[in-house]
């Protein structure tokens, strides 16, 4: 049994309707016993099709008209087929009711399949704007599964199996309680459902996907090491599944976690609307300033991550100092519920700051690349050593990268070295933005055009999903051990990287040594 009807057998329909005739005009007989004798009728005529044209009748009679499909479509899903598993409400649904009922602030997050509170007319393309909450992967993801073209309802034969569990925000709700068993209680409920699911079991966990919608630290606790985030990625019963995520640690093997972009505030439905938004992205004079940085400053410096925490002031302050580079204090106009006003500095700039924050990752990198402007980082961990599907492996291509430690402690001079860079690398960067790398990390509106060419975040997902091999343990062990995800981009602007100590409490601790090499330690 398969939805869409795109896998139903291709039989012809006139076999089945000449069958039909017989049934009809007992139908029209009315009699019980007109009934028997045409319901034999019937069997006779089907039996006499079968052995005069035996390929009209092939395959499965009275196919439906919806699932007579073209050979295309069957072409099209070779290989691509997706199982969604029909867990209960209590993995997904009620985790968004408790919310609503409880958190009225949080519930308007899931609006329009998770794409939040419209924004229409606040900026060109007038209807693809949205209040879109950082962390809605979960529900997005899902929602655009849903509509995927080439599901099937057969746990036997899909290639890819994705369970739709909204973990990262049932994480959220119990991140800041003390209670260990809490942030575990729903993951465990999980494993143990997926345990008892026949394909899980045949597959061992292979060609499973969950979609994480936070970052990868709040779901690795290792029990005895830190208080922080559920242990999801640390079930052994989920080894071989591949999860995505907001931000990944780069020490673990990319075919079982891999970071995905954050979701921004544009999502186009059609290549019409995605190109208008290209258009005006390309053709923005960008005379208001030459950099940018919209980011909340860290006061508090006595928890989380104090060496970044001191990069952002120090950036914050060369900012101010400037002449050429624009503040927005995200903490006084509230950044994420007002995301044009955010592109609208960005589209007046040429380059935009990205410091880290609580982690090296942050969304500000993708509102920045989706406004066509150029990132300037700090440490290879905020994009280079993260999201190996949607951006280009050469970092430089699109980016401009600096020391941290020269700039916290060294007093580098961020914006004089960026008024240095010539203006034919710059309109580099820009083209490489605007045409490779804004399509591929915007998410589509679920409601997007089916003729929509461009792929968008999920599609290259997909992509990387279904093209890869899904090899064993065994394979990757003795593969060859050389992390090609790990390199950092040899032109850099600084090729020694040293990543300060992240020494907030309780989080995790970020050691990156020496070039060409990076080294994470959770600690
Ligand atoms: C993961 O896959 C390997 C090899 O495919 C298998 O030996 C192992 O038992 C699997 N792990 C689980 C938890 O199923
Ligand atoms: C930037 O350029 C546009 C058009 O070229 C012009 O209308 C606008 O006033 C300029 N803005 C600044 C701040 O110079
Ligand atoms: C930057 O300047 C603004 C306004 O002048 C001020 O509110 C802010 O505290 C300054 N930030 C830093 C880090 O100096
Ligand atoms: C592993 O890959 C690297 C770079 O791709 C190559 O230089 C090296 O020779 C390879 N080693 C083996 C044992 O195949
Ligand atoms: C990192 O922390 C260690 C020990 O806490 C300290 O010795 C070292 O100097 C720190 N490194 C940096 C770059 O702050």
């Amino acid at each position: 049994m398969y939805s869409e009807g795109i896998f139903g057998a291709p039989s012809p329909k006139s076999g089945p309707k000449v069958v039909w005739r017989w049934v009809l005009l007992c139908m029209v007989l009315g009699t019980t016993g007109a009934l028997v004798i045409c319901g034999f009728l019937a069997g006779l005529g089907n039996y006499v099709m079968r052995q005069q044209n035996p390929s009209l009748m092939m395959e499965a009679e009275f196919v439906p008209e919806a699932q007579v499909i073209d050979s295309q479509k069957i072409r099209l899903c070779q290989g691509k087929r997706i199982y969604i598993y029909d867990l209960p409400r209590q993995f997904n649904l009620d985790i968004l009711d408790g919310y609503c009922e409880n958190e009225p602030v949080i519930c308007p997050r899931f609006m329009n399949s998770g794409l939040g509170f419209e924004l229409h007319h606040v900026m060109d393309p007038i209807e693809t704007w949205y209040r879109t909450d950082q962390f809605s992967m979960d529900i997005l993801f899902h929602e655009r599964i849903r509509k995927y073209p080439c599901l099937t309802e057969d746990p036997d034969s899909a290639d890819l199996y994705y369970a739709p569990y909204y973990v990262g925000w049932d994480v959220l709700e119990y991140l800041w309680r003390p209670e260990i068993q809490l942030r575990d209680k729903m993951m465990q409920r999980f494993i143990g459902w997926m345990m008892a699911q026949p394909s899980f079991n045949r597959l061992q966990g292979h060609k499973h996907l969950l979609v994480l919608g936070r970052i990868v630290w709040d779901f690795d606790r290792k029990e005895e090491t830190s208080r922080w985030g559920n242990s999801l990625l640390s079930a052994p019963e989920l080894e071989n599944v591949t999860a995505v995520m907001l931000e990944r640690n780069p020490s673990i093997n990319p075919e079982k976690e891999m970071a995905v972009p954050y979701p921004t505030a544009f999502h186009p439905r059609s290549d019409w609307e995605l190109m208008l938004w290209k258009k005006k992205v390309a053709t923005s004079p960008r005379n208001g300033s030459l950099v940018s940085l919209a980011a909340t400053p860290r006061r508090d410096k006595t928890k989380g991550s104090v060496m970044y925490y001191f990069l952002r002031d120090t950036l914050f302050d060369q900012c101010n100092k400037s002449e050429v580079c624009t503040v927005l204090m995200c903490d006084q106009i509230n950044c994420e519920s007002n995301p044009h006003l955010v592109t609208s500095l960005l589209l007046q700039s040429t380059f935009c700051l990205q410091p880290p924050g609580d982690s090296p990752t942050r969304k500000g990198v993708f509102d920045c690349l989706v406004a066509g402007t150029i990132p300037v980082f700090f440490t290879p961990l905020s994009a280079h050593q993260q999201y190996l599907w949607h951006l280009p492996p050469n970092g430089n291509s699109y980016s401009v990268l600096f020391d941290e430690v020269e700039v916290r402690d060294n007093g580098f001079d961020v914006i004089a070295a960026l008024k240095e860079i010539p203006a034919s690398r710059i309109e580099r960067m820009q083209r490489t933005i605007v045409e490779d790398i804004l399509p591929a990390v915007v998410y589509d509106h679920p409601d997007r055009d089916p003729e929509k060419k461009s792929r968008d975040a999920i599609d290259r997902i997909l992509d990387h999903l279904f093209s890869r091999d899904h090899q064993t343990r065994e394979d990757k062990d003795s593969a060859n051990k050389s992390n090609r995800y790990m390199e950092i981009p040899e032109t850099a602007v600084y090729p020694m990287i040293t990543v300060g100590n992240n020494s907030g409490l309780g989080r995790h601790h970020v050691i990156v040594q020496a070039a060409h090499q990076a080294v994470i330690i959770v600690l």
